[in-house]
């Protein structure tokens, strides 16, 4: 007998006298219909149990979440909403589920109470739906960089230098907390620690990345990312993935079209083979969207809005031009935004950008030649000597999805600019070598990959699409 998952099941346009299949009870209605359902599809197969049949102790075991086991005839459905259904011949519980006590009852849930219960989430359709497609995405980013040429590469998660400056960094030591080693001056004395110096979790593999993208020409990374910072929002976790390309002689006009060919092929990606889970995600946010007053609504379906992001150039516009959209617009002069745009310089805001993107260009934007001060010190310095080549893209619902830049490549410039802000050169010395021996042109960005899962899924929350959120004060599972 022919093991299937449920997938496989109801694709066939064919009946099989015998099939076999597992998965966990959704609902058991009338004595006589299961919905079962195995992850494989959002779907589920109908299993008809002719229930004189069976053991009436049994059929009571058939409860919400219970995993069983079904042997039976693959059989044309009599019913409407499926194709085939499973004339159930044995049917075997696997593990019971107490009805009484399983937390994940077919009714609507809140997400709140679903992400204290993460680790049965997944049981239901919008969860499973919206995890299936971050691995589709998953998949199509790396499928993206192989079919262009680049090499996959690992940057440490523990790291030695806290350069960067792209957020809090987390401590990583073995010392024993509660009694650690001082030296002279009463400081802590890392020398002891395991690694015989002070160590964090990344917040980016940036700066590896560039050594590597100055000898292998074209690679990314694609792994997690930390942050402390104690920002409780919805579109920021402490521990995130980020995708970073980094490419050698390419400045920051190719960066931007890397960034936007790179995101437009994986959303189409996702539109292609992923409808079935997409069109659930929509229609669930379609339904959302009728309970809200009528000003609230949104103008485009989720599939409308990935199909304006792949079928439209993203608008590119620099800082400059950014600010004084923003210091002459409604919200800014009505004093309606909680920070004011004054003056070139400012740093933009989520409410800033979003009004930029959503409300100014309704387009996907590239803002590109922010100022040096609230950029980093590695971003390649404008002959303005005020202006670095940045480039931030905002997405419509997200606000930042993609920050990145052309690297400095000029070692002169590039001490110069760490002195400013008091980065020791011994800390990059390998950084710095990298300026010595062969430098170039070279650039790159990160994506943050649950921006985009929140951009292509349409879940507002960011703890919504990772399976298990890590933020201030919840480490939970
Ligand atoms: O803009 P960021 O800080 O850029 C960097 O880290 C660069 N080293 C990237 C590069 O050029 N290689 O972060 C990149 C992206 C942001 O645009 C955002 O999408 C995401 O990472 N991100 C976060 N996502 C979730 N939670 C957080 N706390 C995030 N911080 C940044
Ligand atoms: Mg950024």
């Amino acid at each position: 007998m022919q093991s299937y998952t449920v997938s496989e099941l109801l694709s066939q346009d064919i009946t099989f006298p015998e099939v076999e299949i597992k998965g966990w009870v959704r609902t058991f209605r009338a004595n006589r219909f299961i919905a079962l359902n195995d992850g494989s599809t959002l779907n589920n197969i109908q299993c008809v149990v002719d229930f004189e049949n069976f053991d009436e102790a049994l059929l009571k075991r058939i409860t919400t979440g219970a995993a069983i086991h079904v042997t039976g005839e693959l059989v044309e459905s009599q019913g409407k909403g499926q194709k085939v259904e499973i004339q159930v011949k044995t049917l075997e519980v696997l593990g019971d589920s107490d009805p009484e006590t399983y937390p994940i009852q077919p009714k609507k849930h809140t997400f709140e109470f679903l992400r204290e219960h993460a680790h049965l989430r997944t049981r239901t359709n919008t969860f499973s739906a919206v995890m299936r497609l971050r691995s589709a995405l998953s998949f199509a980013i790396h499928k993206y960089f192989n079919e262009h040429g680049f090499y996959y590469m690992h940057a440490p998660i523990i790291t030695g230098s806290d350069a960067e400056g792209a957020g809090e960094m987390f401590k990583v030591t073995s010392l024993d907390v509660n009694n650690l080693p001082t030296n002279g001056n009463g400081k802590i004395d890392y020398s002891q620690d395991f690694f015989g110096k002070e160590t964090n979790l990344t917040v980016s593999g940036q700066l590896e990345a560039e050594t590597y993208a100055m000898s292998l020409g074209k690679v990314y990374t694609f792994g997690p990312t930390f942050r402390a910072e104690n920002s409780n929002t919805s579109r920021h976790l402490a521990e995130f993935w980020m995708i970073e390309p980094e490419v050698a002689f390419m400045d920051l006009a190719g960066n931007m079209d890397l960034a936007e060919d790179f995101l437009k092929y994986v959303i189409k990606y996702i539109l292609e083979n992923n409808s079935e889970d997409l069109e659930f995600l929509d229609k669930r946010l379609q339904d959302e969207d009728k309970r809200k007053p009528q000003a609230e609504r949104s103008t485009m379906t989720l599939i409308e809005k990935l199909k304006f992001v792949t079928d439209n150039h993203f608008k590119r516009v620099s800082y400059t031009e950014a600010v004084d959209i923003l210091r002459n617009c409604k919200p800014n002069k009505k004093k309606k935004f909680k920070y004011l745009i004054n003056e070139w310089g400012s740093d933009l805001q989520s409410e800033h950008e979003r009004f930029l993107v959503e409300k100014h260009f309704k387009c996907p934007v590239i803002l590109f030649d922010y100022p040096a001060n609230i950029k980093a010190f590695y971003m390649r310095l404008n002959d303005d000597g005020k202006t670095v080549r940045a480039m931030d893209i905002l997405f419509p619902g997200i606000g930042e999805i993609v920050g990145g830049a052309q690297r400095e490549e000029r070692l002169e410039v590039l001490k110069d600019r760490m002195a400013a802000i008091n980065i020791p050169e011994e800390e990059l010395w390998w950084y710095l070598d990298l300026r010595k021996f062969g430098t170039a042109v070279h650039s790159g960005f990160g994506l943050g990959f649950e921006r985009l899962v929140m951009f292509v899924t349409g879940m507002s929350n960011i703890r919504d699409v990772i399976p298990y959120p890590r933020t201030p004060q919840n480490a939970e599972f």
